[in-house]
C-alpha cells in the first residue's frame, strides 16, 4: 500500500524588527536549512515536521517590518551573529528581502502572492518598545494571524483572544538554566539561600536591556520565576551589563550559595558563553510552525503549551522547563 505523501503547508512568517540581530539569524538560518548547508540542530519542532505537517524549510516565507530600511543580507552582516562565510552562499537570497516601512498593513497581499496557509507575526522589537509592539498586535489580529511576542514588551494580548498566540519574554540562556537548575536542586532537597546571576551583552538589545529604566521588564523576567520553582524565596539578584566588546556573544555568570546535609553551606558557580541569537533563532522558528499548527487547529487564545520558550508565561506557572516540556510533548502526542 501506498503511503499519502505529506500535507503540504505554506507558512508566511511576518517579522517585527525584521533588520534586528534575532530577526537576520532567523531568516538567515532558515535560508541555510533549505539549501542544506547546515544540519536542523537546537529545532524541537523538526521531529515533528512529517507527523503533525509542520511547514518545510521549503515552505516558509519571511516578510517583516522594520525602521532601518536594511536588506536582510546587510543586516546579517552588521548584526555579525552569523560570519560571512556561511552567508555568501545565501547572499543573494538574503539581499532580496527588505522590511516594510514601520507598521504598514501589507499582510493580505502577502499571503495572496505567496499562497499561503498560515501567517504568523512574530514580534521581535526592542524591550521597551510597547506601543509599536501594540500596532503589530492589532494587525496580527486584524488579518486573524496567530501572534508570537519573544520581547518582555505589552502587546495587549486581551485584543488577541480569537487567534492563538504565546508569549512573553523568550527564555534562552541564563534563565532556560535556572529554570533547570532550581527544580533540581529543589527535587534534592537542597536549600538555596541565594542566587546572584550577572550578564555581558553588547549588542543593541544589550543597550536597551542593561540601561536600569528601559532594562525594567527585562530584569523583572529573569527575577519572577525563581521562588515560585523553589516554593520560597532566596535572596536574588539579576544584573545585566551592557558590555559592548561582547557583541551578541553573551557571556552570564551564577553564584548560587546553597546549604546541604547537617546544614553545610554548598556552592555552585555557572559560566556561560554563547551568541544570544544563536539560542534565540531556533526557538522562534519553533514557536511560529507550533502556533500555526494550533491555528490550523482551531485553536484561539494563550497557548500554554508553548509556555517553555518564555521567561513570563502569560499563563503563569510552572517555570520548571521539565514540566513545561512535558506539556508541550503531551499536547503533540494529543495531535496524533
Ligand atoms: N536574543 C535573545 O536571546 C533574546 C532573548 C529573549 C528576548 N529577546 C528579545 O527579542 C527582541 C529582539 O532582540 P534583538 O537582539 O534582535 O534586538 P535588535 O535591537 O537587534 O532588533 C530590533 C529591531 O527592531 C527594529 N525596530 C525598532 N522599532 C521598530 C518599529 N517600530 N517597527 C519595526 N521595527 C522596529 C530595529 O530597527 C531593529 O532592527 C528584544 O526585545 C529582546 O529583548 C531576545
Amino acid at each position: 500500500m501506498l503511503s499519502s505523501p505529506p500535507m503540504k503547508h505554506r507558512l508566511g512568517i511576518c517579522i517585527a524588527g525584521l533588520d534586528g540581530a534575532v530577526a537576520s539569524t532567523i531568516v538567515a538560518g532558515a535560508a541555510l536549512l533549505r539549501r542544506g548547508l547546515t544540519q536542523p540542530l537546537a529545532l524541537l519542532s523538526e521531529p515533528f515536521v512529517n507527523s503533525h505537517a509542520l511547514a518545510r524549510w521549503d515552505e516558509i516565507i519571511f516578510a517583516g517590518w522594520d525602521t532601518r530600511a536594511e536588506n536582510s543580507y546587510d543586516a546579517a552582516r552588521r548584526n555579525a551573529v552569523i560570519g560571512p562565510c556561511r552567508l555568501k552562499p545565501i547572499r543573494r537570497e538574503l539581499a532580496a528581502l527588505k522590511p516594510w516601512p514601520a507598521a504598514a498593513d501589507r499582510i493580505a497581499a502577502f499571503r495572496r502572492a505567496h499562497q499561503l496557509d498560515t501567517v504568523v507575526v512574530l514580534n521581535l522589537l526592542p524591550t521597551g518598545q510597547h506601543a509599536a509592539s501594540k500596532q503589530y498586535a492589532r494587525l496580527a489580529a486584524k488579518h486573524d494571524c496567530p501572534f508570537v511576542n519573544f520581547t518582555p514588551n505589552d502587546c495587549g494580548e486581551k485584543n488577541l483572544r480569537h487567534v492563538p498566540f504565546a508569549g512573553r519574554d523568550g527564555k534562552t540562556g541564563q534563565t532556560w538554566l535556572k529554570s533547570v537548575l532550581a527544580p533540581a536542586l529543589r527535587d534534592r532537597a537542597l536549600h538555596v539561600t541565594g542566587w546572584y546571576s550577572t550578564n555581558l551583552l553588547g549588542n543593541d538589545d544589550g543597550k536597551i536591556v542593561g540601561d536600569p529604566v528601559l532594562g525594567e521588564a527585562k530584569i523583572r523576567d529573569k527575577t519572577k520565576l525563581l521562588g515560585e520553582m523553589l516554593g520560597y524565596e532566596p535572596v536574588h539578584k539579576v544584573r545585566i551589563e551592557y558590555f559592548p566588546p561582547r557583541g551578541d556573544t553573551k557571556e552570564s555568570w551564577d553564584y548560587i550559595e546553597a546549604e546541604g546535609f547537617l546544614g553545610q553551606p554548598i556552592q555552585f558557580r555557572v559560566s556561560a558563553r554563547y551568541p544570544d541569537s544563536i539560542l534565540a533563532a531556533p526557538m522562534c522558528l519553533d514557536l511560529c510552525r507550533f502556533i500555526a499548527l494550533a491555528a490550523r487547529r482551531g485553536e484561539t487564545g494563550n497557548q500554554k503549551w508553548l509556555s517553555l520558550y518564555f521567561k513570563a508565561p502569560y499563563a503563569g506557572p510552572p517555570h520548571d522547563f521539565f514540566r513545561q516540556e512535558q506539556l508541550l510533548r503531551a499536547y503533540l502526542a494529543a495531535q496524533l
